[in-house]
């Protein structure tokens, strides 16, 4: 790839995403970039940024940024923060909002919706009565590739075999074909949404708990900086926000407190 290339598509989705790549990442540009070209019949990288040039703003800007995330996932990632839900943090919340009977969760970097489908099926089988309350489950991410799947619900055998245990498979998936199809009824209980992190939010009920796990690490730290803050005024006071497990809030928002719960961390906001 030229490096004039290179640049021009690595500042483009620093631009538009936020999304660093450094120098030296030829080769993970290259690879993207070709299996987009071959999807949109475009002979050659040198061709696509041709027509990239040509055409500002294009669908196929979109497309490159899409093309340029890391949309790696799986069902109950890491374990702790969900055996923390299921442990210290619904009891909490259940506690707490018991008389207004609404919570509100978000999930700001979805990718194909195990996370938020695994957040849901904690909540199924520890604390259905919440599906009785106001309950809002807000999940986005920028890249429609992934909100189209997580949308549908429908997972490869692969894909479920990723950190799903047998008996949630047995009780909340049923087979199609070759593949796993989430129960529906669930599923519709996430509001899939594209959302840009570094783009303006639309109107968002205050939070009582966010996932943004394992997309902060891909920004500079201004960004993660203008990140934590705004999620910080969306979440309700003693709200909880949860991290990647190679990020933090530490020296980038220190007003929120740094919670320990057996295995898992997260970080809480002032009770005011
Ligand atoms: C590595 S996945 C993390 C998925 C899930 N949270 C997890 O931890 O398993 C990162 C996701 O962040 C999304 N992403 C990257 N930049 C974004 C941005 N500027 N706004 C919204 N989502 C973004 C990508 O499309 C990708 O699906």
């Amino acid at each position: 790839m030229k490096p004039a290339d290179f640049d021009y598509v690595r500042n483009y989705v620093r631009a538009q995403a936020a999304i660093v790549i450094e120098p030296g990442k030829e080769y993970l540009v290259e690879s993207r970039l070709l299996t987009l070209a071959r999807k949109e019949n475009i002979a050659s990288i040198d061709l696509l940024v041709d027509q990239l040039r040509a055409k500002p703003g294009s669908e196929l800007h979109r497309r490159v940024v899409d093309a340029m995330t890391t949309n790696e996932t799986s069902f109950f990632r890491d374990l702790h923060p969900f055996e923390a839900l299921k442990k210290s943090l619904l009891p909490e919340l259940v506690q707490k909002r018991r008389a207004e009977r609404q919570l509100n969760f978000w999930c700001g970097a979805a990718s194909t919706g195990q996370e938020s489908f695994s957040v849901l099926m904690t909540i199924a089988e520890n604390f259905p009565e919440i599906f009785q309350w106001n309950f809002n489950f807000i999940a986005t991410d920028l890249s429609l590739a992934v909100l189209a799947q997580a949308q549908s619900g429908i997972y490869s055998q692969l894909e479920v075999n990723r950190g799903l245990p047998a008996t949630h498979l047995v009780k909340f998936f049923k087979r199609q074909g070759d593949n796993w199809e989430f129960d529906p009824v669930l599923r519709k209980k996430v509001l899939f949404k594209e959302l840009n992190l570094v783009s303006n939010w639309p109107f968002m009920p205050a939070m009582d708990v966010v996932f943004l796990r394992n997309v902060l690490i891909y920004f500079d730290v201004e960004t993660k900086k203008t990140i934590l803050g705004k999620i910080r005024r969306l979440l309700r006071p003693g709200g909880y926000l949860f991290l990647g497990g190679a990020e933090t809030t530490l020296n980038l928002d220190d007003a929120y407190e740094r919670v320990v719960l057996d295995r898992a961390t997260c970080y809480r906001t002032p009770l005011v």
